[in-house]
């Protein structure tokens, strides 16, 4: 019986000793000591002995217990230790894996190619000016000279709003109007206009929200040789030496004579492709002679001087820049696809 104890605590020892993490201690804990534990079990048979036993069963068994739960308390204590040792060393913080780079982003395509349009013509001795987008149909229109019956009026081509008269603006052209009444007959007049533009269109070259820079020069004595002159400049300047343009005899109302200018297609080189529609040429704006009308509206007389303009589509340029096949997923707003344009390196970027 005086053996007895003396045994389990030599038992309970060897078991916490071999017991390799704090759970294996916890099983060893609940053995000994729980509700049906070894010791437990012994503390409650110390009732069921002779009187003159009780006392001193009780009291070794008692103190085996008291040992018991110190010597599990301490192996818990050193095994715990070690397990929270070990996972503070894999947290552990490593100062040497490379961060990640949170990239510096960069203009939409777009922008950059309004920004490089503009600085040829700021270049130039242009000035910037900016008009509504919702336009009254007398800017837009009639002070154009485009007459209430003109195709360009079709409800297939322009967005109208609820306000009477006015529609969004189908063309950047109705700032001529606006910059030659402020200039308020003063010359030359020379400005540019960039804005978003308006057409009912939707198909890989065509977006019903497009971007145009207007260019407008009225001065004494302007020609089509200022014109053409002013037009190979900036392709030249934007596209290269070896870019080749077209002048086509076209029609506009506000222009007399009107020309289109077409660049080679980026994307077959001029060998015919689905962007140029098979033609190897690709239309980037539409020109001519201010007509004489369009001078009148906005306060010259047209007589004493003459003027030329053109609108320029900032998609088109960015398509043969950056030789995009479809216009749309510059809308789309798909990083992965924009971050390709990062490395256009034909001029400096603004
Ligand atoms: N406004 C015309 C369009 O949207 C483009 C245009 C043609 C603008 C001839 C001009 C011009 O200034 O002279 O198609």
């Amino acid at each position: 019986m005086a053996e007895d104890h003396v045994n389990a605590i030599k038992e309970l020892g060897d078991q916490l000793q071999t017991a390799s993490n704090s759970l294996q201690v916890q099983e060893i804990r609940n053995t000994w000591l729980g509700r049906k534990g070894l010791i437990t079990g012994r503390l409650k048979g110390v009732a069921g002995l002779p009187v003159d036993q009780r006392r001193d069963a009780g009291q070794r068994w008692n103190g085996v217990r008291i040992e018991a739960e110190s010597m599990i308390d301490e192996a818990l204590a050193r095994l715990q230790y070690q397990e929270e040792t070990r996972q503070l060393e894999q947290e552990r913080l490593d100062m040497s894996i490379p961060g990640v780079s949170p990239g510096l982003g960069m203009l939409h395509p777009l922008t950059r190619v309004r920004r490089l349009v503009e600085d040829v013509f700021l270049r130039m001795g242009f000035t910037l000016r900016y008009g509504p987008e919702v336009e009254s149909e007398w800017y837009n229109f009639e002070a154009l000279n485009i007459p209430m019956n003109h195709p360009a009026r079709d409800m297939q081509d322009s967005f109208f709003v609820d306000i009477p008269g006015m529609v969004l603006r189908t063309h950047t052209s109705p700032v001529q109007i606006r910059g030659m009444k402020a200039a308020a007959g003063r010359l030359p007049v020379k400005i540019i206009a960039h804005g978003r533009v308006y057409r009912r269109d939707d198909d890989p070259t065509h977006t019903p929200m497009f971007h145009q820079m207007e260019a407008l020069v009225v001065d004494r004595g302007i020609s089509l040789a200022d014109l053409k002159g002013t037009l190979l400049a900036m392709t030249q300047d934007l596209l290269g030496e070896d870019v080749e343009t077209r002048f086509r005899p076209s029609y506009f109302p506000f222009t007399e004579p009107s020309m289109e200018v077409d660049v080679t297609c980026a994307v077959c080189g001029g060998s015919g492709c689905r962007v140029c529609k098979g033609t190897g040429w690709v239309e980037i704006l539409g020109s001519g002679m201010v007509h004489p009308v369009v001078l009148r509206n906005g306060g010259y007389d047209p007589d004493h001087v003459s003027g030329f303009a053109f609108g320029l589509g900032i998609e088109r340029l960015a398509m043969r820049i950056f030789e995009l096949d479809d216009l749309r997923l510059l809308y789309q707003n798909d990083l992965e696809y924009l971050s390709r344009f990062g490395r256009y390196t034909g001029r400096p970027i603004l």
